[in-house]
């Protein structure tokens, strides 16, 4: 894993290089959606985060396009719905996700989140098969706890190289990411701001004086604390181009051990913030 100091670093997994900042769109719709990944790949994002969910697959497209940045040196993700994973229909909704998309194939395929009605080896065989088929580089899992990630790699032919789950301050990962570090794998970091002013990591009073020594912002401190773990690549996301801006901000300056160490303090019980019907039980 490479950390370059001024430049975005990336994230290297079983020969995915993932770069540590993406750009995360929901729920961005339309041409504010257009205009934002536009915006994030002028200010120097080379990864963008996308679903079928989302229903901005063909905005994000077109924010590809309107930027002069080549395609491929754009890291794509999209994911499947948990209730299209089941084999044949993973394949379909990948196919559809590149028609809306615009592209041949992405870099990342995930499955956005496991079904109890769809066997994992049958969901895991599928996406196998969508990355042997090229609609995809690679391919992963969301939302996967340590058992759901065992059985996914147990049953995966190819490489799985992320696991995308809910990563911030407030919200003690270890042992999710414990695992999928020790599977090789990339944790990708939903929520990393903790959805921001409506969250209230940004409030906690140690990321505001750790943000004032270093002339930084709150979300440039949260973002540098993910960049400093091992592993860990951040998607946040930002309606406003300023902050889109502000939040590609963080490869000059670095946190020091004490305040990493005071920023992970900050994690208590009862702080994920997404937690739909039929989330699986986590760790
Ligand atoms: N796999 C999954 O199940 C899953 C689940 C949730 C999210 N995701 C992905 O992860 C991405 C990020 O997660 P998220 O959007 O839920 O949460 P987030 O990135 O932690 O927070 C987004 C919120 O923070 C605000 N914000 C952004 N930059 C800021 C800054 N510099 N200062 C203050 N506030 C700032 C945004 O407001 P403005 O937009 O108004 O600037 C928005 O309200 C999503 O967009 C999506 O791509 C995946």
């Amino acid at each position: 894993m490479s950390r370059a100091v001024s430049t975005c670093p990336v994230v290297s997994a079983h020969g995915a290089h993932i770069p540590a900042i993406g750009f995360g769109t929901w729920p961005l719709k339309d041409e504010v959606c257009e205009i934002a990944v536009k915006t994030a790949l002028d200010v120097g994002y080379r990864h963008i985060d996308t679903a079928a969910m989302y229903g901005n697959e063909a905005e994000v497209g077109r924010g590809l396009r309107a930027s002069n940045v080549p395609r491929d040196q754009i890291f794509l993700t999209t994911k499947v719905w948990r209730d299209h994973i089941a084999e044949g229909d993973l394949q379909r909704s990948a196919e559809k996700s590149l028609k809306a998309l615009g592209v041949p194939h992405v870099d990342l395929l995930l499955i956005h989140w496991p079904n109890e009605a769809i066997s994992v080896a049958e969901s895991i065989k599928a996406l196998c098969d969508a990355k042997r088929r090229g609609l995809a580089k690679h391919i992963g899992v969301s939302n996967h706890t340590t058992a759901l990630l065992a059985e996914a790699l147990g049953a995966a032919t190819e490489p799985l190289v992320c696991n995308q789950v809910e990563y911030h301050p407030h919200l003690k990962q270890d042992k999710i990411i414990a695992a999928t570090r020790a599977a090789g794998l990339a944790v990708a970091a939903y929520c990393p701001l903790g959805r921001g002013d409506t969250g209230g990591v940004l409030a906690e009073r140690a990321v505001a004086d750790i943000a004032k020594a270093h002339g930084k912002t709150g979300a440039q401190v949260l973002l540098r604390w993910h960049l400093q773990q091992p592993g860990i690549v951040a998607i946040p996301k930002s309606a406003t181009p300023a902050r889109i801006a502000e939040n590609f901000q963080v490869f000059d300056f670095e946190l020091t051990v004490a305040e990493m160490a005071a920023i992970s303090a900050l994690s208590k019980p009862g702080s994920r913030i997404v937690q739909p019907a039929g989330a699986p039980k986590w760790d």
